[in-house]
């Protein structure tokens, strides 16, 4: 089974790291990491209590706290034998914890580990608009190997719903992982090829 780590840290989008979280868990484990600030959020944009959330997670996902610098995932020799990290959504002040190598939860530091091990690393960047560090950052971040996506769905497959938005962002970030769930129509996909 194929291990994956999620970080949601506390921008706004939850759905999008509870919707990755619930696709990767159907056929494969989960360390998931939640900030204190995204369970704020959590409760605003989703009208859940942490302690809801943490039930509704099925048994491919092991949940592990923020403050847990010795958890097991952050060492790199941990770290290396995963699919990768994935932070969504992710906040202004993860990208610049992570673009700049400071460390002070475990949300970071697996960020940190999955750049030195040369691990697949997503961060899933939200805010509007940018000032000009957090563009800086995320050039920082691409640069030292991350991809960075925006939760910006497209719309040439005709979205009819919030669901249908957030399945295209949430299917980008599988793309990235080589998963196709079919979460999101492509484009052009119905023609013969
Ligand atoms: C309701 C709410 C929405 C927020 N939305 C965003 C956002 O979209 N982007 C962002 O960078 N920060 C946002 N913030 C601020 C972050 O939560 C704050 O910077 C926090 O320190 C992030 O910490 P974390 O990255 O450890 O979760 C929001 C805060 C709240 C309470």
């Amino acid at each position: 089974m194929k291990t994956y780590i999620v970080g949601i840290s506390g921008a706004s989008g939850f759905v999008y790291g509870k919707r990755v979280v619930e696709e990767l868990s159907k056929h494969g484990k989960v360390n998931l990491i939640v900030s204190s600030t995204a369970y704020t959020v959590m409760e605003k944009e989703e009208g859940i209590t942490k302690s809801e959330f943490l039930r509704s997670l099925n048994s491919n996902v092991e949940v592990h706290s923020n403050r847990d610098l010795a958890s097991p995932i952050s060492s790199g020799s941990r770290l290396i034998k995963t699919e990768g990290v994935i932070v969504a959504p992710c906040s202004i002040s993860t990208l610049s914890a992570v673009a700049n190598g400071v460390i002070s939860n475990l949300i970071h530091r697996v960020c940190d580990v999955a750049l030195k091990e040369k691990k697949r690393l997503v961060l899933l960047v939200r805010e509007m608009p940018y000032n000009l560090i957090h563009i800086e950052n995320m050039k920082r971040v691409a640069l030292a190997g991350a991809v960075v996506m925006s939760a910006s769905p497209g719309f040439y497959h005709r979205p009819r719903s919030v669901e249908d938005m957030v399945n295209f962002v949430v299917g980008k970030i599988l793309d990235q992982f080589g998963l196709d769930r079919n979460l999101y129509k492509r484009w052009r996909e119905d023609e013969t090829q």
